[in-house]
């Protein structure tokens, strides 16, 4: 897995903002969105393009693009939902595939409650979208998912990662590409990932 940490200066400072502890709800809400936009730009760094004519001003012109089934945004409920305006106003084409998975608190095994999944999805790139990569529990679950059904091209973009999640995504999926604004110190006892952004949920919806 090839894991792309976006050091941009706007990503880093938007970032810093979100941190602060008394920030609100719509701002926490804004800079996910603005930072899912700089970061999609990232991610999509590599979307394969083709000639085509087009008649412009003076003329014929050639221009460039964005070449075959393009691609599905995977937001993974319910914080991934804060990144996806965002997404879709880089690509507003994009299809959204949404899945929705919860751990059983007995078992820890992950559970599919809900899965939607674009058509063509083997032609197609996907960008799972989701604020916090923490023990990647879920995010495996989604890869997994898609990959069952087809996919073959996933990238996962996400605000701030753990390194334990990141690990675990890496040795079970090292096609997956990642691409974050920062990867973080450590998990706590809960599962929160440090310092972090606490629960990005609750911060996106205004729960708690
Ligand atoms: N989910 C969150 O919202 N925050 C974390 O720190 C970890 C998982």
């Amino acid at each position: 897995m090839s894991v792309h940490v976006v050091r941009h200066p706007l990503v880093q400072h938007k970032l810093g903002v979100m941190r602060q502890h008394d920030i609100s709800t719509k701002n926490f809400r804004e800079l996910a969105s603005e930072l899912a936009r700089l970061l999609t730009y990232e991610a999509t760094k590599d979307l394969e393009t083709e000639p085509e004519t087009v008649q412009g001003w003076s003329g014929s012109v050639q221009v460039e693009r964005i070449k075959g089934k393009k691609v599905t945004v995977v937001p993974i409920l319910r914080a991934g939902l804060g990144m996806l305006d965002g997404v879709l106003d880089m690509i507003p084409g994009a299809k959204v595939s949404v899945i929705g998975i919860y751990r059983d608190e007995e078992t820890l095994d992950p559970v599919r409650y809900y899965v939607k999944i674009a058509g063509n999805i083997e032609q197609r790139m996907a960008l799972i979208l989701d604020p916090m990569l923490a023990t990647g529990g879920t995010l495996l679950a989604t890869i997994d998912l898609l990959k069952e059904a087809g996919c073959r091209k996933i990238k996962g973009v996400f605000l701030v990662a753990a390194p334990e999640g990141l690990e675990r995504v890496e040795k079970a999926h090292p096609d997956v590409e990642i691409y974050l604004a920062s990867v973080d110190e450590r998990l706590n006892a809960q599962g929160y990932i440090l310092p972090g952004l606490g629960d990005a949920g609750d911060k996106i919806f205004g729960t708690k």
